[in-house]
């Protein structure tokens, strides 16, 4: 129970890497506020005894939205220990082609929205022993491939973010990380599972020659949020089984 007293919102929590975080942090006992514009099929897992959480409705690009989620999650619970601003979509497609919508949704999504919950929760996480923000970015944050070009540099935004914002709560007992996952076997990497043309041309590229399972990239999340992560701060912690790019 390695998050047992702790409260969390986990954004895009509904479904995919952000249910699996979700997931793990109840296992942990946390409380957590799963949040997005839809709640899907979520539900609380029935293998978690006494699990506390409820879903949220939140669009991220809306600054108001997500101040009224932290709020919402303050209110019920008292304190806000961990912020994982994991919501995102990607938009494919090579620059001649994408559609200034395309890119906008993108970049206001992934990376405005990762603006968004970090100021609504800087105050929360503040008044925090241990507050951690996880932010989430991916292996096309700080590699290339051609018709990536919105989801990439959402992502590289994200980094650049999460370092810069390390720095400026250092002094607040707030961390800053970030995942990068790679090829993963949940969520919109799933699409991937089916594609072979696409897998074999990046399976030899990878040390341990399989996709990535959400329950491992919860992992590396439930490490960030928990207090063995203390003295990280501003990371970017790849989770891709090696990729040799
Ligand atoms: N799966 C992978 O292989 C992989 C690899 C690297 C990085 N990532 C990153 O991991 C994160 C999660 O990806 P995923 O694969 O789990 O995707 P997913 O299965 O498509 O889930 C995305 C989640 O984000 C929510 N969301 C989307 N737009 C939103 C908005 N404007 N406001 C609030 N919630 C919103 C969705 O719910 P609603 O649509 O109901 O709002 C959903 O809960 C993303 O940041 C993604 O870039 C994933």
């Amino acid at each position: 129970m390695r998050l047992e007293g702790r409260t969390a919102v986990v954004t895009g929590g509904t479904r995919g890497l952000g249910r699996a975080i979700a997931d793990t942090f109840l296992r942990e006992g946390a409380r957590v506020v799963v949040a997005s514009r839809t709640p899907g099929n979520w539900s609380i897992p029935k293998d978690v005894c006494g699990a506390e959480a409820f879903f949220h409705s939140v669009d991220v690009c809306d600054s108001d939205s997500v101040r009224h989620l932290m709020d919402v999650a303050v209110d019920r619970w008292g304190s806000l220990d961990i912020v994982v601003a994991n919501a995102g979509v990607s938009r494919p497609g090579t620059v001649d082609n994408l559609s200034p919508e395309h890119w906008n949704e993108v970049l206001n999504t992934n990376a405005t929205g990762v603006f968004h919950c970090a100021q609504a929760a800087i105050p929360y996480l503040s008044a925090s022993d241990s507050g951690r923000l996880i932010t989430m970015s991916s292996v096309l944050g700080s590699r290339y491939a051609p018709g990536a070009s919105a989801y990439g540099a959402s992502k590289a935004a994200v980094e650049a973010f999460t370092r810069i914002l390390a720095l400026e709560l250092a002094s607040q007992n707030t961390t800053v990380n970030c995942l990068a996952p790679g090829f993963i076997d949940e969520g919109m990497g799933v699409h991937l599972r089916g594609n072979t043309a696409v897998w074999e041309k990046y399976r030899p590229k990878l040390a341990s020659k399989r996709m990535g399972q959400g329950e491992e990239v919860a992992s590396a999340a439930l490490f960030l949020a928990g207090d063995e992560s203390s003295y990280v701060n501003g990371a970017v912690l790849e989770v891709n089984g090696g990729l040799l790019w």
